[in-house]
């Protein structure tokens, strides 16, 4: 099969591993290798419940013996993709109301990208240096990084970057801005927190100009800080919230939410303001409601927040820098791109999954399921601590 994947499934690395997968279960991946590997990734914060969590699984078979795909988003009114809905307006404070459901992350924000210039009827947006919010012609126009964009420019016209946590750069927020789009939680970039009270001065700013404040959340979303959104930590709610990731319980799943009267403004001139055929799929939506219910009504944020706890003081070796982040959303300072990759690659073959950031190399990312045992995160920590004493 290995050999079958480099030939036909297109890569954009020279260095996929091609790590043959035969189940998954918990926080588990096994190879076709008969070994067991623990995963500290999660499919890149998407497996909030771990793999295969029964819940999940029961929801999907259930949906797939009733239907999978009847319509367009937003024809039909279907039992699961309503209770998604509700559940969100539930779970958030006013005047987030209403959720519009889309396929990925990145469809996501270029959804609130549109919604926020169809609103203000502005032009201009402020984004940030190291933001990172995915991969198509939109997103990729308010991510941060030029070496990931400058082959595939022209991008988005009038986009305008500022430092993360440097407040004198809100001079730059003006009443031309339509959006400030930004991470709670910069994540390509290491896991880089919002000092103090830079969330609730970045909004106070958006709102003296009427910018409006998107939050993309798709990473911390869904409990891994604790909360079920980040934003919850510092006391704001943004005009426009963007999740995904985590709320698919391994399915392929994005939104984005807002007050009723922002978000109705893609119904008209022109309407069709922004259109999919399968966001809102019943079969995702089924996985999203199972998975999102579960997180509420469990213990797991609060847990994250002593996981964390368990992680850091285990975590102890002169080899490393820093470790930065919150919950269950960790980057380990190796030190350099170089050491962190040979770690990542020794750790693989001693049974556990780590990964890097994608900006910043020399983080190691620790992402494991919410449902991770104090057990397994002990196990995990002596691989990594032994293996930075070999290497
Ligand atoms: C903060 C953030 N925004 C957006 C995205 C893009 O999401 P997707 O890969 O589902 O398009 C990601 C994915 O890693 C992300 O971490």
């Amino acid at each position: 099969m290995k050999s079958e994947f480099f030939k036909y499934q297109a890569q954009t690395t020279a260095f996929a591993s091609g790590f043959e997968v035969e189940k998954a279960e918990g926080s588990y991946i096994y190879g076709k290798d008969g070994r067991a590997y623990l995963d500290f990734v999660a499919g890149v914060s998407a497996n909030t419940l771990g793999h295969s969590h029964p819940k999940v699984i029961q929801a999907i078979k259930e949906q797939a013996d009733k239907y999978l795909h009847v319509m367009v988003y937003g024809e039909y009114a279907q039992e699961k993709p309503v209770a998604v809905c509700k559940l969100l307006a539930e779970a958030t404070p006013a005047p987030l109301e209403v959720t519009y459901l889309v396929n990925s992350g990145a469809e996501a924000i270029d959804g609130a990208l549109k919604l926020a210039k169809r609103y203000t009827g502005r032009e201009e947006i402020i984004a940030f240096k190291d933001a990172y919010h995915g991969n198509t012609h939109g997103a990729l126009s308010v991510a941060g990084n030029e070496a990931h964009k400058r082959e595939f420019r022209p991008l988005l016209p009038m986009v305008n970057f500022i430092e993360f946590n440097n407040r004198e750069d809100f001079a730059q927020i003006t009443e031309k801005t339509a959006c400030v789009i930004v991470e709670t939680i910069q994540g390509a970039a290491g896991f880089i927190m919002p000092e103090g009270d830079y969330f609730q001065q970045l909004k106070k700013r958006c709102e003296e100009v009427g910018a409006l404040l998107i939050l993309d959340e798709i990473q911390p979303g869904f409990g891994r800080t604790g909360k079920l959104f980040a934003f919850e930590h510092y006391g704001i709610v943004p005009d426009i919230l963007v999740m995904g990731k985590g709320m698919g319980g391994g399915v392929p799943v994005g939104a984005f939410m807002s007050s009723k009267e922002i978000m109705s403004s893609l119904s008209h001139s022109p309407k069709l303001g922004h259109i999919t055929t399968f966001g809102g799929n019943a079969l995702i939506a089924a996985s999203s409601y199972a998975t999102i219910s579960e997180v509420l009504e469990s213990n797991l944020m609060a847990e994250a927040l002593e996981k964390e706890k368990l992680f850091r003081s285990l975590l102890v070796d002169p080899k490393i820098k820093n470790i930065n982040g919150k919950g269950l959303m960790l980057a380990v300072d190796l030190g350099t791109p170089e050491y962190c990759l040979q770690v990542a690659a020794r750790c693989m073959e001693k049974g556990l999954i780590v990964f890097w950031q994608l900006y910043k190399n020399n983080y190691m990312r620790i992402t494991p399921p919410l449902t991770i045992s104090p057990e397994e995160i002990e196990k995990g920590c002596r691989i990594i601590i032994d293996t930075l004493n070999e290497i």
